[in-house]
């Protein structure tokens, strides 16, 4: 039996504008997904993750149509060589923590060790972006590199694309908290397209903003300046509210991380649901939103990034 891994991963800075060459901030968290894979007389997709109720109903095309893609990706003929995929892990399947880059690492891991295919990093990053494109439509790839690599990233998008490791000075404690809504990351990017080719001036000024907010969020995660990355993650949220992706439960769990006491807040990865993080700087004040926020009946996940 082969296995495979893929990370669970938290965009820090830039979900959206990094679809459009901006660069974008991501880590790799703990959790992650595990996906096995073994002979079997037909093809098989057993999906034991954890899960946000409803999720897995509603990717489930996309789920089909993603193994297609990563299938053709790696030349296998599942008809002719059937295979039984498990997918399981610690990561919850929700919108925002990377659920969909994950699970494609994984299966493209644990099918490359069965099929004694290339396993190396830029392979597995190649076939999981490629199974992303059902997911996304048009990823940026940020999600499929966190999910392969882990660490903490700096990511543009390009030909090739640029990814760096970032030196954080001090980790950065965050909760992540979930507003239990699946977003549908493929329309809330094609819904920004949109805005952006109906309103060009507008969207150009936003975009140079969140542009500047990446590489100031950059340099003050180096010299572990947690005040500035608190207040260019609100920064951040301000132009995700105006492209248009936040909710109003993100807006709910949000308003309560920053009355608790949270030195910045955003949503992170997709919107229109899924999660949004707080910056937290201490366990204390960490535990107090995460407690906050599991009292008006959300669930959270506390970590501390870099
Ligand atoms: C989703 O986690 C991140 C987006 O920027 C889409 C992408 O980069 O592919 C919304």
């Amino acid at each position: 039996m082969a296995v495979g891994i893929g990370f669970g991963k938290v965009i820090l800075f830039g979900e959206h504008f990094v679809v459009h060459g901006i660069p974008g901030i991501v880590a790799g968290i703990n959790d992650r997904t595990i996906a096995t894979v073994e002979n079997s007389k037909k093809f098989e997709l057993i999906d034991n993750r954890p899960e946000t109720p409803g999720y897995k109903a509603e990717k489930l095309e996309q789920q089909r149509e993603s193994m297609k893609l990563i299938f053709q990706k790696m030349g296998i003929d599942a008809e002719s060589k059937p295979v039984k995929i498990v997918l399981w892990g610690n990561l919850l399947a929700a919108t925002g923590v990377g659920a969909s880059a994950a699970s494609c690492a994984a299966i493209a891991r644990a099918l490359a060790g069965h099929f004694g295919q290339d396993s190396r990093d830029e392979r597995i990053n190649e076939i999981a972006f490629e199974g992303e494109k059902a997911y996304h439509g048009n990823p940026s790839g940020i999600d499929n590199t966190a999910a392969t690599y882990g660490g903490l990233l700096w990511f543009i998008r390009g030909t090739p694309n640029r990814v760096e490791r970032i030196a954080c000075k001090k980790p950065i404690d965050i909760v992540m908290g979930n507003t239990g809504i699946t977003g549908d990351t493929k329309k809330a990017v094609e819904a920004v397209k949109e805005r952006k080719e109906n309103n060009p001036e507008r969207f150009e000024k936003i975009f140079e903003e969140a542009k500047e907010i990446a590489f100031k969020a950059r340099k003050a995660i180096e010299e572990g300046n947690i005040e500035e990355i608190g207040k260019l993650a609100n920064k951040n949220q301000g132009l995700l509210r105006e492209i248009g992706v936040s909710s109003g439960e993100l807006e709910e769990l949000i308003g309560i991380a920053l009355e608790q006491g949270a030195i910045g807040a955003k949503l992170t990865g997709g919107g229109m649901g899924g999660y949004m993080i707080a910056v937290t700087p201490g366990k204390e004040l960490q535990e107090k939103v995460a407690k906050s926020m599991q009292e008006k009946g959300y669930q959270t996940i506390k970590t501390s990034v870099g």
